[in-house]
């Protein structure tokens, strides 16, 4: 009888441990389980980045899915207003005599000059802004809608977060580089760089 009552009872407990599923750490039947659990009373973070923008002058963006902060540039840029200068448009400054050389320092070498020159970007008529290939303008502030338009795929990534840098932290809020940050627009290709490598023959030479 008592043993009887032995086996009863050990094979209770036997069931009840396959049964019930404690969620010690390794008890999960996967990752993602163990995600979807652990995150059930996740209420949002309370760090945040704004103590490492605090110093930036940014602007809010929404680009489709993604809203986040880039740098100011207008403050940035030395020779803006613009209009300080062109109080007229180029082709009428152009028709004037003995005008002062400008801009010296702008060499463009981005794209064949078939397709590209400084009105491709800028406003003749309106040098406070910039401007769309169908003549709409552009604030200098949201310079990377210019580049959106030719460079759809690193566009695509940067909204992402996949091309460019984060800058601050990765605590929200979000402030990311814009294009011109990192890109000269009228200068903007990289040489590559490979990484530095370990030179096993430059070593054996060496002893
Ligand atoms: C200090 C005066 C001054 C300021 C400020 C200035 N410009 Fe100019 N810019 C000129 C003069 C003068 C010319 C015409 C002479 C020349 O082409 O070099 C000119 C010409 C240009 C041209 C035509 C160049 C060409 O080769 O066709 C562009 C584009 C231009 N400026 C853009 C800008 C933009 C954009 C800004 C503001 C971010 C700006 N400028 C600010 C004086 C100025
Ligand atoms: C691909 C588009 C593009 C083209 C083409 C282009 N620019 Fe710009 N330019 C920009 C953008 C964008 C900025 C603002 C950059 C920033 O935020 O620092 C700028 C800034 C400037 C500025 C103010 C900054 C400075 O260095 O003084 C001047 C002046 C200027 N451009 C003149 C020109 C002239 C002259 C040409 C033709 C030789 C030209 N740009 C061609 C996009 C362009
Ligand atoms: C009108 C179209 C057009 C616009 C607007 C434009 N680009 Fe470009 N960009 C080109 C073309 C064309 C090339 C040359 C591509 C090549 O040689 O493979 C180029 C080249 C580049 C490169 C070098 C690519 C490489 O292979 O190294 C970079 C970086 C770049 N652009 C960034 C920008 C940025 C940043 C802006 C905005 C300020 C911009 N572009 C605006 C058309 C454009
Ligand atoms: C934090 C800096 C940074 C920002 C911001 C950034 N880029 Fe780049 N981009 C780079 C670097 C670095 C490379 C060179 C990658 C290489 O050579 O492998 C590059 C490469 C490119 C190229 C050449 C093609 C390629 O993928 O190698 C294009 C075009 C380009 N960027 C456009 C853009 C545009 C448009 C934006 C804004 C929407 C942007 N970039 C924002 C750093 C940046």
């Amino acid at each position: 009888m008592v043993k009887t009552m032995k086996l009863i009872g050990i094979s209770f407990l036997i069931t009840l441990a396959v049964i019930s599923c404690k969620h010690n750490e390794g008890d999960y039947h996967g990752i993602h389980e163990r995600i979807t659990k652990e995150s059930e009373n996740f209420k949002g973070t309370t760090i945040s980045s704004d103590a490492y923008i605090n110093e930036i002058k940014t602007i809010e963006i929404t680009e489709g899915d993604h809203t986040f902060l880039i740098p100011e540039r207008k403050s940035q840029i030395k020779s803006y207003a613009c209009s300080d200068c062109h109080t007229v448009s180029l082709s009428e400054l152009k028709d004037r005599k003995n005008i002062k050389k400008a801009h010296w320092d702008i060499n463009l070498n981005h794209a064949n000059e078939k397709i590209m020159n400084c009105a491709t970007c800028h406003n003749g008529s309106a040098m406070d802004h910039l401007k769309s290939l169908t003549n709409t303008k552009i604030d200098f502030n949201k310079s990377y809608v210019v580049c959106s338009q030719c460079h759809t795929k690193q566009f695509k990534d940067w909204k992402g977060g996949a091309h460019g840098k984060r800058i601050a932290s990765w605590a929200p809020p979000r402030l990311s580089n814009t294009c011109v940050n990192c890109h000269n627009p009228h200068d903007p290709h990289f040489e590559t760089k490979f990484p530095d490598r370990f030179n096993t023959q430059y070593e054996k030479e060496r002893k």
